[in-house]
């Protein structure tokens, strides 16, 4: 079991701060079926801060709701400390990735890493992400209904492939995929919410087991990769983020990061980057498709050659449903939270959905109204679907080119129309996924 989890304090109604009574499994389960629903119920009974008793946490899962605690929590890296509070992640990346580095060495991976994701730099592969879309699209306009998720993590695990191992070759991009997908697939993610015990490798057909070899073989083909390009000729001229890493001065004077910091830090990224973003593509489609008046709107400013509406669109999509449901800290020290004890060791979440729902911060909170964004930018930190702090994503500008590249891609060719119901959001890990998947049919425009 990792650190943090041995570290957590139980739960003691005395040191927390307030939680609903019911037990731990049933709110686990109305977590994960409506974390918009749930959260949202917890907030008015309790407030802007409260405690959220879920597994796999023994003690409560603090959680901070609006927009003071949102920024205390993301900002005060004195009280609030990131890296070992991802420790339910990192059997999954781990435990070397910039995600799971607590401080002071996690300031040193993330200027190692920042550059190769840096806006200017990753502006250049707009050429490259716009052939993989058009690519790909043909896929998507079948002219039925389709849950636009799954085709987007086929997009964005190529993205990523491609942006972070330079990956061309088509049989080791399918051996990837393979690999990858096996791998996230949720009955193994699973197994990160088992009890320790049940985590551990106890032969190929156990949980565990069966979760150490699908990351294995993950991990085999990163491996493969890094050698690769240790001797590749033409290292230098190459603008992937391997490449990029290995001319980088890395953990020593004079010399790159080592193998072993590199596959954790590109299983992270491969990991970190691909789903999420195929989550925001997923929802930004599917709310256009049941807001037919933006989406016209849409289309006739994309047709005009502007992308002001386009971003606003994304941005309101991140807002109502971000792709990330939280960003997590300990608590460095016994501490306070908008008034409330909050023990030494504990987790303490910022959730994103609540602060973005907030109607004193956007009114009419669930209406989907991209203008709201056109006008000055929102208060700070009441819009983070990124996190904030010194620990920021590092892929915003990547995810933000794909998912404008796809939107912009799918209404220049169709207009995405509802294949059902609006969906509602469910907690799939750390991700805020539609509840099948996005769906949306696709009408070819010309025939609009
Ligand atoms: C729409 C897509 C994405 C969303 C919503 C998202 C969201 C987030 C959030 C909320 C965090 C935590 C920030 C915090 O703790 O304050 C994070 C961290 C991170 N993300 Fe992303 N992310 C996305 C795409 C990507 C991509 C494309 C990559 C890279 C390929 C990436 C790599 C990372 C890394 C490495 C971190 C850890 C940063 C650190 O601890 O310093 N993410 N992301």
């Amino acid at each position: 079991m990792s650190d943090a989890f041995t570290r957590e304090p139980p739960w003691d109604p005395r040191r927390f701060p307030p939680a609903a009574r019911a037990p731990r499994t049933v709110q686990t389960v109305r977590l994960l079926l409506d974390p918009q629903g749930y959260g949202r119920a917890l907030r008015r009974r309790f407030g802007p801060v409260f405690s959220l008793r879920t597994y796999p946490y023994r003690g409560g899962l603090v959680c901070a709701a609006d927009v003071a605690t949102n920024r205390e929590v993301l900002t005060d890296h004195e009280r609030f400390t990131g890296g070992d509070a991802a420790a339910l992640l990192a059997p999954a990346v781990g435990a070397g990735s910039l995600i799971c580095t607590p401080p002071p060495a996690h300031l040193r991976h993330r200027r190692l890493l920042l550059p190769p994701f840096h806006g200017a730099r990753i502006a250049c592969w707009a050429e490259r992400v716009g052939d993989l879309v058009r690519a790909r699209l043909p896929a998507l306009l079948t002219g039925g209904g389709v849950p636009v998720r799954p085709w987007a993590q086929r997009l964005t695990l190529d993205v990523v492939l491609r942006v972070v191992f330079g990956l061309e070759d088509p049989v080791r991009a399918a051996a990837f995929r393979r690999a990858v997908d096996a791998f996230v697939a949720s009955d193994n993610v699973a197994v990160l919410f088992l009890p320790a015990p049940l985590r551990r490798d106890l032969g190929p057909l156990s949980p565990g087991g069966r979760f150490h070899r699908l990351r294995a073989s993950v991990r085999e083909l990163i491996r493969g990769e890094i050698a690769a390009r240790r001797v590749a000729p033409d290292r230098d001229e190459r603008d992937d983020v391997l490449s990029l890493l290995l001319g980088a001065g890395g953990d020593g004077p004079g010399s790159g990061p080592g193998d072993a910091h590199l596959l954790d830090e590109l299983t992270g990224l491969v990991l970190a980057g691909y789903e999420t973003t195929a989550t925001t593509i997923a929802w930004t489609l599917h709310l256009l498709a049941h807001h037919p008046a933006v989406r016209d709107q849409l289309a006739d400013d994309l047709d005009a050659g502007s992308d002001r509406l386009l971003k606003a669109v994304v941005r309101e999509s991140e807002r109502l449903r971000p792709a990330v449901h939280n960003a997590m800290r300990t608590a460095a020290h016994d501490t306070e939270l908008g008034g409330h004890p909050v023990p030494r060791h504990a987790f303490v979440a910022a959730v994103f959905p609540l602060t973005h729902l907030d109607a004193d911060l956007w009114p009419e909170p669930d209406a989907f109204r991209p203008e709201r964004h056109l006008g000055a930018d929102p208060a700070p930190y009441a819009l983070t679907p990124f996190g904030g702090g010194l620990r920021r994503c590092i892929g915003t500008a990547l995810a933000r080119l794909e998912t404008e590249t796809v939107v912009r891609e799918v209404l220049a060719a169709a207009l995405p129309e509802p294949a059902g119901p609006q969906e509602s959001a469910r907690l799939m890990s750390v991700t805020l996924v539609p509840a099948r998947g996005g769906r949306v049919r696709l009408r070819p425009r010309r025939a609009a």
